[in-house]
């Protein structure tokens, strides 16, 4: 048996507290309607944000000759008392009171009488709940970005540790030219300063101020909106009450740079269960980030990267999920903006703890030099070095490849590796192949090779971090 309110039927109406709403109905509310269109169950999660916006609106408010200072005061009084109530987890929340604003209003009422009536007074739950989301979703943007800076230091870390570290660099996970360890990092790095830059500039948009919209249209009690949006810390306001009720594009930007995020998470990730298999065995995770397998006692395996690729999913889904709510809606407020909370706060709790994860596993990577090397080293990694060696000895660039091919195709059948084979060998290739070639079939002569700025050399890498550095300073 379901422990859900029945369907529609008769006697199925509402007993409980009258509505805020109530005066111009004739009958009460069918109560699996009321279930079925309450957010109290999730909107709760923003209870504070609707209490600090509502302690601006009443300093507004008697600021502007609207609200006496006894009312004020003893908003602000009561107010105070259901913040403690919320926080220490005692409050009564109602169904029936169908949201977080209408539950606070009327436990300001039943506390402080009358005065609690005048609050709403030049607002409207339209202008609130927009006001309350913003505020909301600002601090979680913030919580997101000291995680993602957290990340991008460990990245910082782990790179600077290991700039003259040797391994294969892969085009379609086929082993292509030698590159750094650290460059690898470093290109983590690039892809996750973006997600920051991305987060900080929606949160320009963000931080703007719907209230005094009202309902849609704008409020005939004189208000002064640059007293609440001081209070509130917003930066600008929302130009437009009927933009500012409706829209929740603020909210379509954090899901899409999240989405974006924890792609770039998952593709993390996935190199590190790539690295962490017997297969590859480039670096070992501590085993704090691991779990073992109930059957096979031998297992270790990398949980954390795997959840986080997984967890990707969910954010590409509430993006999906809110430019979907949005895009059918005429101006101004809709009852569909309801559906932006869950998925909103799914997308910033799974950012979150994503970036929790990342922060705190990346720095405490193990790198195994020798196996990375010694795979570099397999593969013909430093074919394009034996032919742009060949271009300096003047062939051109396709005669070149196509000698290199050949001592490749020699290599592979004979298992040798181009820096294996002696100098006969090599040179029976090209008479242009001079002793002085094993220069450039080494590694560290390869690496060394691609010094300019972005390239894979550790002297390179070495002042990619110093700048990188700076810019997350600076941003
Ligand atoms: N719970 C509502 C929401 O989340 C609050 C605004 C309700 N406004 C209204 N006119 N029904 O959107």
């Amino acid at each position: 048996m379901s422990d859900r309110p029945a369907a529609s039927s008769t006697d199925s109406s509402s007993t409980a507290p009258e509505k805020l709403w109530g005066g111009r109905f004739e009958e009460s509310t069918d109560r699996f309607v009321e279930a079925f269109t309450a957010s109290v169950g999730f909107d709760q999660r923003m209870a504070v944000e609707d209490i600090t916006g509502s302690r601006a609106h009443a300093t507004m408010l008697q600021r502007t000759g609207v609200l006496s200072a006894e009312d004020e005061q003893a908003i602000h009084a009561g107010l105070d008392a259901i913040e403690a109530d919320i926080r220490a987890g005692v409050f009564e929340w109602s169904v029936e009171l169908e949201d977080v604003h209408m539950n606070i209003e009327a436990a300001l009422t039943a506390r402080i009488g009358d005065a609690g009536k005048r609050l709403h007074t030049g607002r409207s739950r339209n202008d609130q709940v927009a006001t309350d989301l913003r505020l909301w979703l600002r601090g979680a943007s913030d919580h997101a970005e000291v995680e993602c800076r957290r990340l991008l230091d460990g990245c910082l870390d782990l790179a600077s540790r290991h700039v003259d570290v040797i391994m294969p660099g892969f085009t379609h996970l086929q082993t292509a030219q030698p590159v750094t360890f650290g460059h690898h990092v470093m290109a983590w790095f690039e892809m996750l300063l973006r997600d920051l830059e991305r987060l900080r500039d929606a949160r320009q948009r963000l931080n703007r101020m719907p209230l005094g919209a009202a309902a849609l249209a704008g409020t005939s009690y004189p208000i002064d909106r640059e007293i609440t949006r001081d209070l509130l810390g917003f930066d600008a306001l929302c130009e437009n009450s009927l933009d500012a009720v409706s829209d929740r594009d603020f909210a379509i930007e954090f899901a899409s740079a999240t989405a974006l995020c924890l792609m770039h998470l998952s593709r993390i990730a996935e190199e590190l269960v790539l690295w962490t298999s017997a297969q590859f065995d480039f670096i070992t995770l501590p085993d704090r980030f691991c779990t073992g397998s109930s059957i096979m006692p031998q297992k270790k395996n990398p949980d954390v990267p795997e959840l986080v690729r997984g967890k990707s999913g969910r954010a590409t889904g509430n993006l999906v999920a809110l430019l979907t709510l949005m895009k059918g809606q005429p101006l101004a407020y809709n009852k569909d903006n309801q559906e932006d909370k869950e998925p909103l706060f799914d997308s910033a709790d799974t950012l979150i703890d994503c970036l929790r994860a990342f922060a705190d596993m990346i720095p405490a990577i193990e790198a195994k030099p020798a196996v990375m090397r010694e795979a570099a080293r397999r593969g013909f990694s430093t074919a394009t070095d034996l032919a742009d060696y060949l271009v300096g000895r003047g062939l051109a660039f396709r005669d070149a490849h196509a000698v290199v091919g050949r001592a490749v195709r020699h290599g592979v059948e004979n298992e040798l590796d181009l820096a294996d084979m002696d100098y006969a060998t090599l040179s029976s290739f090209s008479p242009a192949i001079g002793e002085d070639v094993f220069e450039v079939l080494t590694l560290e002569g390869s690496v060394a090779s691609r010094s300019h700025r972005g390239g894979t050399a550790p002297e390179s890498v070495r002042q990619a971090i110093a700048r990188a550095r700076e810019r997350l300073a600076s941003l």
